[in-house]
């Protein structure tokens, strides 16, 4: 099945054609970082108008790159929410045309859940779904910490989220009260590979162990008063030190989290990791050393917003779902899932 996925949710415009939730034939990203920069963050009313710039270009780029032809397309996945209203309308109203003019399935899906997808991206087709489900997927980007049970492709249950900062959020502000830059956590990670992660004590949030909960607040003040206190200009070694400490904790926190999760979920056959700072290289190592089950991490070029983990996960809803579940719906109404499970 072949689905052309559209992503629009924030300062992306992304497009991408993926055969069977597996095969990305091809995967194209516009970024408006340039665009956003000179007023420090993103403008929802510019984020839109250049989303609606480069649509139609983009997408015929991916068909290009794909070998695909438009009519070929088995369905179109869009990115329904959350996100900006503004770049959300941009890709569902262009999706929506486009299923309307080829008789093909519009298939709206969630955004963070999609990120989950991205993880199995690449991965042989032979490897079929049994050998993955149940899993617990996370989703860890700059706006979430999510721990999801999931027995299905589709079926996600939340059993964790952050009660405050998102992990990379915490890795960002890190940063930025250290003098690196954004975003701070590549930044932090290349630092932290010349550091010490015993070297600096740090403190354990959320140690309560049935508890799956993320905490990031406590880490980014205990992180602001250290800096505060340090001598200053704080050595090269002890700035390396530093980073892998606050490194180690931050992600060793999901670590936890996530084995006492896999001991309250007898029978979990892998993990999925997925979001932005999936892309960090300490937290495979970390993880492979803990976790009793094999974890799939994306591609980097799939940890953050693309779309091919939207084609992904359009796939497995435009397969358990009828087609005309998708018909009735309203590009206005992001919420409303008309009767599409997600
Ligand atoms: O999923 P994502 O691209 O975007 C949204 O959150 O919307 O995630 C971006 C986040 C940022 O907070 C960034 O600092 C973090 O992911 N990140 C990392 C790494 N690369 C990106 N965090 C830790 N280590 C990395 N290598
Ligand atoms: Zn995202």
């Amino acid at each position: 099945m072949l689905i052309l996925g559209i992503e629009s949710s924030c300062d992306e415009t992304a497009v991408a054609v993926v055969r069977d939730g597996r095969e990305v034939l091809s995967s194209v990203i516009a970024s408006q970082t340039a665009v956003h920069a000179p007023f420090g963050g993103v403008v929802p009313e510019v984020a839109s108008r250049e989303h609606l710039r480069v649509i139609a270009p983009l997408v015929t780029e991916a068909l290009k790159q794909s070998g695909v032809k438009l009519e070929d397309v088995d369905a179109i996945a869009v990115t329904q929410g959350p996100g900006l209203i503004g770049a959300l309308l941009v890709g569902v109203a262009y999706a929506k045309g486009l299923s309307w003019a080829l008789g093909k399935p519009l298939v709206p899906v969630d955004h963070v859940h999609a990120h989950v997808h991205g993880a199995l991206l690449g991965v042989a087709e032979s490897a079929n779904e049994a050998a993955f489900y149940p899993t617990l997927a996370l989703v860890v980007s700059g706006g979430h910490t999510n721990l999801y049970k999931m027995s299905s492709p589709t079926s996600y249950e939340l059993i964790g989220n952050s009660v405050d900062d998102a992990c990379g959020e915490c890795f960002d502000k890190v940063a930025k009260i250290l003098g690196l830059g954004y975003p701070g956590g590549p930044l932090i990670e290349k630092l932290a590979q010349g550091g010490d992660p015993k070297a600096v004590a740090m403190p354990r949030m959320v140690t309560e162990k049935k508890r799956l909960e993320f905490s990031y607040s406590g880490l980014k003040t205990f992180m602001a008063n250290l800096v505060r206190d340090e001598k200053k200009p704080i050595s090269e070694k002890r700035l390396a030190d530093i980073c892998a400490a606050f490194q180690d904790e931050a992600l060793g926190q999901i670590v936890r989290k996530l084995k006492e999760g896999l001991r309250l979920c007898p029978g979990t056959k892998s993990v999925l990791v997925a979001g932005g700072v999936a892309a960090n290289q300490r937290f495979k190592a970390l993880m492979a050393a803990e976790i009793g089950v094999p974890a799939h991490f994306p591609h980097p070029k799939f940890c953050s917003d693309n779309a091919a983990m939207i084609a992904a996960y359009g796939y497995h809803v435009a397969k358990t779902t009828k087609p005309a579940a998708t018909r009735g719906f309203d590009a206005y109404s992001r919420y409303d899932f008309a009767g599409v499970s997600s």
